[in-house]
């Protein structure tokens, strides 16, 4: 798949900010950014705790910095995650619960991941979590 420069500035910080992530139990280490409507980045990374389900993912972490800093309005256009586990870079697609809540605020974001096979996907949140 092709990449453009914000493509590439996008995976570049999702990749700086999984350097931060609080992953201890997993060492799976994962960083999102979100690029919104208005042209603003914002990151998240995962934060694990000694209680599982407490935990919670890089994505939704993205997104509630994009929510506190331009409002209820927020917009999309994309989201880029990139995980890594023993400093290599894993295949590793949005949680269900992470489509969710991406959809909640743009079906028609644009959605960058590693796929299987390591190439870069690019399906829409409304083709992730379909109906
Ligand atoms: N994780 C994310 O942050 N995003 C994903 O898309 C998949 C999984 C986190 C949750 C947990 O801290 C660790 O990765 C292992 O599942």
């Amino acid at each position: 798949m092709t990449m453009n420069n914000v493509d590439q500035s996008l995976i570049e910080a999702a990749r700086s900010v999984a350097t931060h992530a609080y992953a201890r139990y997993s060492d799976f280490r994962v960083g999102a950014a979100v690029l919104t409507r208005t042209g603003n980045v914002y990151t998240g990374c995962n934060v694990e705790n000694a209680s599982f389900p407490v935990g919670t993912c890089a994505e939704r972490n993205a997104i509630a910095a994009a929510v506190a800093e331009e409002g209820a309005s927020v917009q999309f256009k994309q989201l880029v995650v990139v995980a890594f586990h023993r400093g290599q870079v894993r295949p590793c697609s949005p949680c269900g619960a992470c489509r969710q809540a991406i959809w909640e605020f743009s079906p028609d974001a644009e959605v960058l991941f590693f796929g299987p096979s390591y190439q870069l996907q690019r399906v829409l949140a409304k083709d992730l979590l379909p109906n």
